[in-house]
């Protein structure tokens, strides 16, 4: 079979919008100020900026630099770009894996949580859960809709499973026009439209004032300085330090190896620098402007400075699917604007997932000559199986565990492997040049000397407390109740099956073909 040409992106626009389309998703605007509000309000942003600029940033130059230097060699995912870098190590390759595993890991179980966004946005324009009128009823609607108790709301999961179908079908189809006809196409609508919906929703939560003249004190600027007061001594404990890298890698989607498939669509001769900094200033303005000033200060003045605790504490799903619900119910023309809040996480969840799509597919036409609408029913296919035990044992655990490897340990870990091999195996002299090829800007010098020695020792200091702290006790299944235990590790097995057959896979593609040439 011939060999085909890979596909391009169309614009610089498109490129920077598909990757803030990665970038923005559910962290924005559910992860961030939870973590913001648990982990010492103002003063977490110390940490959160001093990740950005040391691990963040140079992450994302790095990996748009290694994607468009892969893409050159015909790559577009890590086992072929880490070959491409460090030609003479044969095993460098096995590394890469975790490129492509990781982001598979992750859309298995995103795509389901975005489904809900979906139904939520439906339920909420068609006033669905007009019944529910408290938390704790809230919450009956959600576990109901997850099918985890049969309840007046829901009498099985036959709802939430048309609304995976449709949202899975949604991200699919997306795929079957490729780069520049599904991805860029859908992205350059999606992100403005989500950009004008947070701004509109902020606006909203900006003008509540104080809603209930009985509790002065429940009011939106005591609702934001909930969230933006400092509590210095947080800084004393390394886990706030680790949550603000871990929202880092998590909010950007660096270390998950869809940046390095992204960019492998780039030309020689595209910049990387302005890029990639703008992809990540769009993300950063979503998360800590919109973010910050929407779930925290609406909860404030409707639950008081006692109840937002909780709500902080309950978790982003929580917030998102029975406190945010109720914020709507009492404000005026609230079904619209709650359904706009469930479209803009909808939108800003399938710009991520169909990005979390993209390396398997790469992978499959770069590596096996294998066609765009057979890779992608291979995908489908595949990604649909592993879909069901999320679906109908969400109970138990499952989504945690994937969150645990894909979501978490692969990325610090990737984040490291491509590092090292950037900026000390590939030689900090090289790389420096392969960023500035084609730049619009100049990287600061100073970056020469965080990329080659902060970068990396940041990224090992976080891999070992983390690993130490979170890492161990939960390989050890610390916290896991003995019924949940066959779930976690029927699923560990699964993964395990899954990250082999990948490797037998690179053994064969490896096998089969020749060594490719810069072209
Ligand atoms: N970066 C994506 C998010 O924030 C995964 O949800």
């Amino acid at each position: 079979m011939a060999k085909k040409v890979r596909q391009r992106w169309g614009s610089r626009f498109g490129i920077i919008m598909a990757v803030a389309g990665s970038a923005i998703g559910l962290g924005n605007f559910l992860r961030f100020p939870v973590q913001a509000a648990n982990n010492g309000g103002g003063a977490f942003m110390i940490p959160y900026f001093i990740s950005l600029f040391l691990l963040g940033i140079p992450l994302m130059w790095i990996e748009w630099t290694l994607g468009r230097y892969g893409g050159g060699f015909e790559h577009g995912t890590a086992p072929g770009i880490f070959h491409s870098l460090w030609q003479k190590n044969r095993f460098i390759k096995y590394f890469g894996i975790i490129g492509i595993f990781g982001p598979l890991v992750i859309f298995i179980y995103y795509t389901y949580i975005e489904s809900w966004t979906l139904a939520y946005c439906f339920f909420s324009f068609t006033d669905r859960y007009a019944a529910a009128n408290d938390q704790a009823s809230m919450q009956s609607f959600l576990q109901g809709y997850q099918g985890i108790e049969k309840n007046k709301y829901f009498t099985n999961i036959g709802p939430a499973y048309t609304f995976f179908l449709i949202t899975f079908l949604a991200n699919i189809s997306v795929m079957y026009y490729g780069i520049r006809g599904g991805v860029e196409r859908i992205c350059k609508i999606a992100m403005p439209a989500l950009l004008v919906f947070g701004l509109v929703i902020m606006v909203r939560v900006l003008l509540l004032g104080t809603p209930d003249p009985s509790k002065p004190d429940w009011n939106l600027v005591n609702g934001l300085g909930f969230l933006w007061n400092p509590d210095f001594s947080a800084l004393k404990s390394a886990k706030v330090w680790l949550a603000a890298a871990g929202q880092i890698f998590f909010t950007l989607s660096v270390g998950i190896g869809v940046i390095l498939t992204y960019a492998s669509y780039l030309k020689k001769g595209d910049d990387v620098v302005l890029s990639g900094l703008s992809a990540v200033s769009t993300n950063e303005f979503t998360e800590v402007i919109l973010g910050a000033s929407i779930i925290i200060p609406a909860a404030f003045v409707f639950f008081g400075p006692i109840g937002i605790q909780e709500v902080a504490k309950s978790g982003a799903f929580n917030l998102s699917f029975v406190t945010m619900p109720l914020i709507f119910k009492k404000i005026l023309f609230g079904h619209l604007f709650g359904g706009m809040w469930f479209l803009l996480l909808f939108l800003a969840g399938v710009t991520s997932s169909i990005s979390l799509i993209q390396p398997t597919i790469a992978f499959m036409e770069d590596e096996f000559n294998i066609n765009r609408s057979k890779a992608v029913t291979i995908f489908a296919i595949a990604a649909f199986i592993f879909c069901q035990p999320v679906i109908f044992f969400i109970a138990r655990g499952v989504i945690n565990e994937l969150d645990f490897w894909g979501g978490t340990f692969c990325l610090v870990l990737f984040a490291t492997v491509e590092t090292i091999l950037f900026a000390w195996i590939f030689g900090m002299e090289k790389a420096w040049k392969e960023i500035h090829h084609g730049a619009d800007m100049k990287v600061p010098t100073v970056y020469k000397f965080i990329i080659k020695y902060i970068t990396p020792v940041f990224l090992l200091t976080i891999l070992g407390f983390w690993f130490y702290q979170e890492g161990i006790p939960t390989i050890m299944l610390k916290g896991v109740s003995a019924a949940d235990k066959p779930f976690v590790l029927g699923t560990r097995i699964a993964l395990l099956g899954l990250f082999s057959l990948l490797a037998i896979l690179v053994k064969i593609a490896w096998r089969k073909r020749k060594i490719k040439t810069y072209v």
